[in-house]
Parts: C-alpha cells; sequence; structure tokens
C-alpha cells in the first residue's frame, strides 16, 4: 500500500461546507448532510448521551492489544478491553445486538458528539486497532474512525467517516481480517478490491475519495458494521465452521456476562438506542 499516495488522496476534502451547490442526492450516492454545531445541549429533550452506561468505566479488565497480519505488516481491527481512568466507553463484543443495529444518517454533529470521537480514538488506540465503529461502542449513528497506522502521535492519518456511501466497487481481493468486536479471531475475507467512498468529516467537509489496499478493505469493513454486518458474516460455511468454537466462546460469555447484569436485556438495548437516534438522527 503506498501511504504516501493516501494521504494525498486525503488530503482532498471534497466540497466545503458552505458550498451552494443545490440537492445533490442521487439514489443514495451522497451521504446524508449533517448540521454541525458546537453547542454542547441536546436538540431535543432526549436524555442525554453520557449517561453511565456509555461512559460508564469499569475496571473489570485492562486493555490489552491483540493483533493480528493483513499482508505483511500487524493491523489491528480489534480487540476488545475496557479502559479505566478516563471516561471511556467499552468495545462491545459479539453477539452484543447493538452490533445488528442498522444505523441511521447523523443529521446532528454537536460537542457532546465529538467527545464521543474523541473516546473513539482513545479506546481504538488502547485496542491498537485501525477502525472502529459507533455501533462497536454501542452508540446508533453512522459513522466510523480510522488511523490505519494505529498511530495516536500521527493525528494527521486520523479519520471520521460520517454518513459514508460507497458508491463503486471494482475486482476481487482475499485478505485476512480481525474485529474489535471479535478479539483473537481471523479469517481470510473477500471483498472488492477498489472503492469509490462519499462521506462527511466532523467539520461538515465532504469527502470523496478512490481507495484500494488496506485503506478500501477497512472502509468496507467499517460501513459493515453500519450496517449491522461483521466480516463473519462474509464467509464461506467452510470458513464459519473452522470458528464455530470461538464463536459459541463468545457467545457463551455473553450469555454469562448477561446473566451477571452487566449487559442490559435486548429490550432496555434497543429502548435506548431509539433515544440516542432521536436525538441525532
Ligand atoms: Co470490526
Amino acid at each position: 500500500m503506498n501511504f504516501k499516495k493516501l494521504r494525498s488522496l486525503l488530503g482532498v476534502h471534497g466540497f466545503p461546507w458552505d458550498e451552494q451547490k443545490g440537492p445533490r442526492r442521487i439514489l443514495g450516492v451522497h451521504p446524508t448532510r449533517v448540521n454541525v454545531t458546537h453547542d454542547s445541549k441536546p436538540s431535543s429533550g432526549a436524555k442525554s448521551a453520557t449517561n453511565s452506561h456509555v461512559f460508564g468505566c469499569d475496571s473489570r479488565e485492562p486493555a490489552t492489544g491483540h493483533g493480528f497480519l493483513v499482508s505483511d505488516r500487524p493491523v489491528y481491527f480489534g480487540i476488545s478491553g475496557q479502559v479505566c481512568g478516563r471516561s471511556l466507553v467499552e468495545i462491545i463484543r459479539y453477539p452484543h445486538p447493538t452490533l445488528r443495529h442498522v444505523s441511521k444518517p447523523l443529521k446532528r454533529v454537536d460537542t457532546e458528539l465529538r467527545k464521543m470521537v474523541d473516546e473513539m480514538f482513545e479506546l481504538m488506540y488502547a485496542a491498537r486497532g485501525i477502525g472502529l465503529a459507533a455501533n462497536q461502542v454501542d452508540l446508533p449513528y453512522r459513522l466510523f474512525v480510522l488511523n490505519l497506522q494505529s498511530d495516536p502521535e500521527l493525528k494527521e492519518e486520523e479519520r471520521v467517516f460520517i454518513n459514508p456511501v460507497i458508491t463503486h466497487r471494482k475486482g476481487t481481493a482475499q485478505r485476512e481480517e480481525g474485529c474489535l468486536s471479535l478479539p483473537e479471531l481471523y479469517a481470510e475475507v473477500t471483498r472488492p478490491e477498489k472503492i469509490k467512498v462519499n462521506a462527511f468529516d466532523l467539520s461538515g467537509n465532504e469527502l470523496s475519495l478512490e481507495l484500494d489496499g488496506l485503506f478500501a478493505r477497512a472502509v468496507q469493513h467499517e460501513v459493515d458494521h453500519l450496517e449491522g454486518v461483521l466480516f463473519i458474516d462474509r464467509l464461506s460455511e467452510t470458513s464459519v465452521a473452522d470458528i464455530k468454537e470461538p464463536l459459541e466462546e463468545f457467545e457463551l460469555d455473553f450469555k454469562s456476562r448477561r446473566d451477571l447484569g452487566e449487559i442490559a436485556d435486548d429490550e432496555a438495548i434497543a429502548a435506548r438506542l431509539v433515544d440516542l437516534e432521536r436525538m441525532r438522527t
């Protein structure tokens, strides 16, 4: 992967937020615009998202990093774990129902949401990941964060994709993937090799990018999350059979955490997502 080329691609920010272009919605090719504000007050009477469930800290499990190899360089889509000492959200694991939530486009970006995005980056770095979607931290918003270098020092590598829409797909490529919500589980996934994606950044700039290699793969992996799709859904029956055991372990772990009252029931999770959606989608 040519990162110089990627960086130069990413330097292009598309259309300025205030440019008068008129409606450009062509069958969902363009992402839904977001209203960017610097006001931290919620737009409705909905409950604040900064409740203890979202930002609660739990010292049960220390942050640890797990990696895997894509091609010859180590990259990470994931791990889990919780990080304490700061008000960080938790990365939820399969089979948490929010991982199956189809996220609605964001209409509002406010100070509180920016804070959530900062926390997502922190969690992602703590887990040594390169990408994290909002529903992996139990938020129903159509956004994800990326830093393909997984290096918190490289702020210029940080990207926030809001309301992303993949408009073109070309070729096929196979590579090993993992996911922060399925730590230590890896499998070869076949996906289109090249894509075009449109999205907005946190400042409301429209991004329009042509991607290949790891960048294209990571964006597709994260856009899948926003559709409630996991990389294990893209495996052949034989490959799924190969990972049957670890998947069952995740399911057992989830059940025992729920039995202990550490994870809310499906109804409570769904109600909370509706409240959060009401605020910004
Ligand atoms: Co993932």
